[in-house]
């Protein structure tokens, strides 16, 4: 399958079709979002038909709801899930530390919640992801529509006292008109160039009255699994 696939789509194949290695019968298992964790759920899905595994999938967006559900994965909600065995997910920069930023499809709450909520996370990516310091990439806000003006300024007010080069943010358009995540929220991407302190960034932009959550990910992925384009995979 994947001898016609561009070189960077083998990556995002040979790294999704690894970590769905990890998934075993009756696990519970969060579906990330994005083009590399669509390759994931095609392979799963792969999975599930040809060898009967009984697994239950819980999504982070609704496109990988619809995907799964295309697919053959039985789709439950975080809800009726409570906990998960494993999420395989993308990213948009990895560190050595294995932290992340997220959210550049925009779908960083759900992703969030759900990777908190299982035993392990593992990220699936090509090599272009890993980063020395985190903060190249912009970083994905949400907050709520109300105010979000005010709320976009507060944040670039507290950037003053953070270690981050760049101090602007700009509210993610879809055409003409913001983006709208799943839970009916805006996008502010900050262009902070570099994050010497991520841990201590994502404490303060989460307590400012509007924010959501943020696309930082500290602490929460367990395993990084790189898909080169010549079909070699790493697992880190
Ligand atoms: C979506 C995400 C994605 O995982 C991230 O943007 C990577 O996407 P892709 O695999 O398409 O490069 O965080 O919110």
């Amino acid at each position: 399958m994947s001898s016609n696939l561009s070189p960077i789509d083998t990556a995002k194949f040979v790294a999704a079709k690894k970590a769905v290695d990890f998934v075993e019968d009756k696990m519970r298992v969060g579906l990330g979002t994005g083009s590399t964790a669509a390759w994931m759920v095609r392979a799963l899905g792969e999975r599930v038909r040809e060898e009967g595994l009984s697994i239950v999938g819980v999504p982070t967006s609704t496109r990988t709801a619809e995907l799964a559900a295309q697919v053959g994965i039985k789709v439950v909600s975080l809800d009726e899930a409570r906990w998960l065995d494993l999420t395989i997910d993308g990213a948009d920069e990895f560190d050595d530390d294995l932290n992340l930023i997220k959210g550049g499809g925009g779908a960083l709450l759900q992703e969030k919640i759900v990777a908190t909520a299982s035993d392990t996370m593992v990220v699936i990516t090509d090599p272009s992801k890993h980063v020395e310091h985190l903060g190249a990439f912009p970083l994905p806000v949400e907050v709520v529509p109300f105010g979000w003006q005010t709320t976009k300024a507060l944040i670039e007010e507290s950037l003053d006292s953070m270690d981050v080069l760049g101090r602007s943010g700009t509210l993610r358009m879809n055409g003409e008109a913001p983006f709208v995540t799943d839970e009916g929220n805006h996008i502010v991407d900050l262009h902070l160039q570099r994050i010497e302190d991520a841990r201590k960034l994502s404490l303060v932009l989460n307590q400012i009255p509007g924010v959501v959550e943020n696309g930082l990910f500290i602490d929460i992925c367990d395993r990084v699994v790189i898909g080169h384009q010549d079909g070699r995979v790493e697992v880190i």
